[in-house]
């Protein structure tokens, strides 16, 4: 669908007089989209807070009247028979002694990631938090000092029991917390659980059964051992943990000596595992991980998993409808009719943004009807027009003319399993590395944060064989890009199941300060701009305007405040934090920076409990740079401990007050 008569002009008045409609209250119940009402109706409000200035200190900063409390940290125990990691002896070695892997499974994971929240009453929570990957660096001693020689195979012969303890540190922590004046986290909860790279998964949806992933249809249950490099994540409306798999190319080595069939081949071609040495080097320890010998091992991942808090004995699953890519997170919102939507980014230069939705409706009184709802619905990626608009085009197998026996695709496995070629197949647009996506409860709009596109206006070198035009475009405006932006989607009718949207890009992040703060976006003839020109949602007020750069995960809250945490290098090289602004009225775009991280790490996680009081970040890869003998950080423990990447949880000091109020 094109809107040829319509210039960008036309699209950009009608949307500031749609903001203005909204901004003074009227017709927001229409709009309401996760069927909250008490939220649709809440007024916009200012900050509340006074900004802090970005800082370079080895520390968490957040603004006076709030508290920061480390609730969880990597290595905690979660269970009283289970010992607690000693921080101060990491630079001795201790991760390489007998046990280490066997208490990790049993304590709070490592390099926290994205978090979802499952109230239980007022005080009381499960927490899920995702454990994206190891840093052997800071891990274990030696391993930095191969860098030299790039002999970390070496590292992990000499000491096999290293790949079992990293296998143990990552994936999931279900942990029970509890406010008793603070959060703080329950030892021994019944419901605390790891969830690590050795735990069986079901295969669910098209893909379950799939020859190439090594299992016929029939052999039930149709398992895969573990999840990896979960990034993002969400809660669904029926209380399940969505927890997304994003670089686990990394986790596979000597994909360039596996002699793989034609139908390995094509399924590897749009995401192929590392040629040589993967890069934890487990295969040296652990055949699972060497795509010669296990071929087809590494397609059970790149999928989203769900997973239920509540039911530590219920099977976790792979919901492989939701397409196999570098999913970045899943952010599940209600459509109109009552079927659930699941955005989902893919987190690579030149990737797209996805969404699925369901075939049949969220039940709220039946639940055991919603137990297995992402097995069946429709895939779609998007497709961005420059004038403005948008249409998410399904994968969808036989209903596409590339996605049939003619073109290679024999059944809606097929689709799934080569999700990026099928999405190339069908026109999807390019995107700056699609992160997190968040809706606002307020207005139904979709922010999608496009973290960084380096090669963007590139014309050498297009990798991975595929056609690619990489110069910018009006959703893409910036060559490079490498500071990252935001997009503002509103689906056609304010529905998320909607076929058709309408975009703006809502921030061009980077300092204001610095080069040319623009008032008016981006628009397709003005593309590309340059890296220093940043746009903050219209706001002018560039001294007063936060500098930060390369969004990573958001949180829109029940005010349509945007949240936004951060993972690269600052314009002002001051260190990750977490940022905010309101999408609507006349603060639309005020960035102020409301929490600084620890040197090294990127912050995640970035979910506000229900009544507003808490906000719950993580702090990911504190140290990274450093070695574990001399590490970059000694946050959160200090002395000679070493970094721990930890939940953090902050409130407003003022009993009464809440965040972003
Ligand atoms: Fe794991 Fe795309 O951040
Ligand atoms: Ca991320
Ligand atoms: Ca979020
Ligand atoms: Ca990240």
């Amino acid at each position: 669908m094109r809107f040829p008569s319509e210039t960008i002009r036309d699209v950009l008045n009608r949307r500031l007089s749609r903001r203005r409609v909204l901004a003074s209250g009227g017709g927001l119940a229409a709009l309401s989209l996760a069927g909250d009402a008490a939220w649709a109706q809440a007024p916009l409000s200012p900050l509340g807070f006074e900004p802090i200035v970005g800082s370079a200190d080895d520390r968490v900063d957040v603004p006076s009247g709030y508290r920061a409390d480390v609730v969880v940290r990597w290595g905690d125990p979660l269970f009283s028979d289970t010992p607690a990691l000693q921080p101060e002896r990491v630079s001795d070695g201790v991760l390489f002694e007998a046990g280490a892997a066997d208490a990790q499974a049993r304590q709070f994971g490592y390099n926290c990631d994205g978090i979802g929240l499952f109230p239980l009453d007022d005080d009381r929570m499960l927490m899920c938090v995702n454990h994206e990957f190891p840093n052997p660096s800071l891990l274990f001693p030696g391993w930095s000092e191969a860098r030299e020689t790039r002999s970390w195979g070496e590292v992990i012969r000499r000491n096999p029991e290293s790949a079992a303890y990293m296998q143990a540190s990552v994936g999931i922590s279900v942990v029970e917390l509890v406010h008793d004046g603070a959060w703080r986290y329950v030892i021994d909860s019944p419901y605390n659980r790891r969830i690590t790279a050795n735990t069986p998964i079901e295969m669910a949806g098209p893909a379950r059964g799939h020859p190439l992933l090594g299992g016929a249809e029939g052999e039930a249950p149709v398992t895969a051992l573990g999840t990896l490099c979960n990034c993002a994540a969400g809660a669904t409306p029926w209380g399940t943990y969505l927890t997304a798999e994003e670089n686990v190319d990394i986790f596979f080595g000597n994909f360039g000596a596996a002699n793989l069939t034609p139908e390995l081949e094509r399924a590897y071609a749009r995401l192929p595992p590392r040629p040589r040495d993967s890069r934890f080097r487990w295969e040296y320890a652990d055949p699972r991980f060497d795509v010669a010998s296990n071929p087809g091992e590494s397609l059970k991942f790149g999928w989203i998993v769900e997973i239920d808090p509540h039911a530590p004995d219920r099977p976790v699953r792979k919901r492989t409808a939701l397409g196999r890519l570098k999913h970045e997170g899943a952010t599940t919102v209600l459509a109109r009719d009552g079927r659930a939507v699941v955005y989902t980014g893919d987190d690579q230069e030149f990737e797209y943004l996805y969404k699925f939705v369901t075939a049949a409706r969220f039940d709220p009184e039946r639940p055991e009807r919603n137990r297995d709802l992402l097995d069946s619905g429709t895939l779609y990626v998007a497709r961005f027009l420059d004038d403005g608009g948008g249409e998410w085009l399904p994968l969808v197998f036989n209903q596409h003319a590339a996605l049939t026996p003619e073109t290679g695709f024999e059944s809606q496995a097929d689709v799934v399993l080569r999700c990026r070629e099928a999405a190339d197949l069908v026109g999807a647009t390019p995107l700056d590395r699609p992160e997190d996506v968040a809706v606002s409860p307020v207005t139904g709009a979709v922010y999608l944060a496009c973290t960084q596109g380096v090669n963007r206006g590139r014309t050498d070198g297009v990798p991975g064989g595929r056609e690619l035009d990489r110069g910018a475009d009006a959703a893409n405006p910036r060559a490079a890009n490498r500071w990252g932006h935001i997009l503002e989607l509103d689906e056609s009718g304010a529905d998320a199941a909607a076929e058709t949207f309408r975009w703006e890009v809502f921030m061009l992040c980077g300092d204001p300060a610095a080069g040319s703060l623009r008032t008016t976006p981006v628009t397709a003839d003005q593309a590309p701009a340059d890296t220093d020109v940043t746009y903050f949602g219209g706001s002018a007020d560039s001294e007063a305007l936060s500098a930060f750069a390369n969004p990573d995960n958001l949180e829109v809250d029940r005010n349509g405040n945007l949240w936004i945490v951060t993972d690269g290098v600052q314009p002002r090289e001051t260190n990750n934090g977490c940022f905010v602004c309101p999408t609507e009225g006349e603060h639309r775009g005020d960035v102020r920076q409301f929490m600084s991280g620890p040197v090294g790490a990127e912050i995640c996680g970035c979910e506000i409990t229900a009544d507003g009081r808490t906000l719950f970040l993580t702090v990911q890869h504190p140290g990274e740079g450093g070695s574990a003998v001399d590490p970059t950080s000694r946050w959160p423990d200090g002395g000679n401990a070493a970094p721990r990447p930890s939940l953090v949880a902050i409130e407003p000091t003022d009993p009464d007050r809440k965040l972003g109020e």
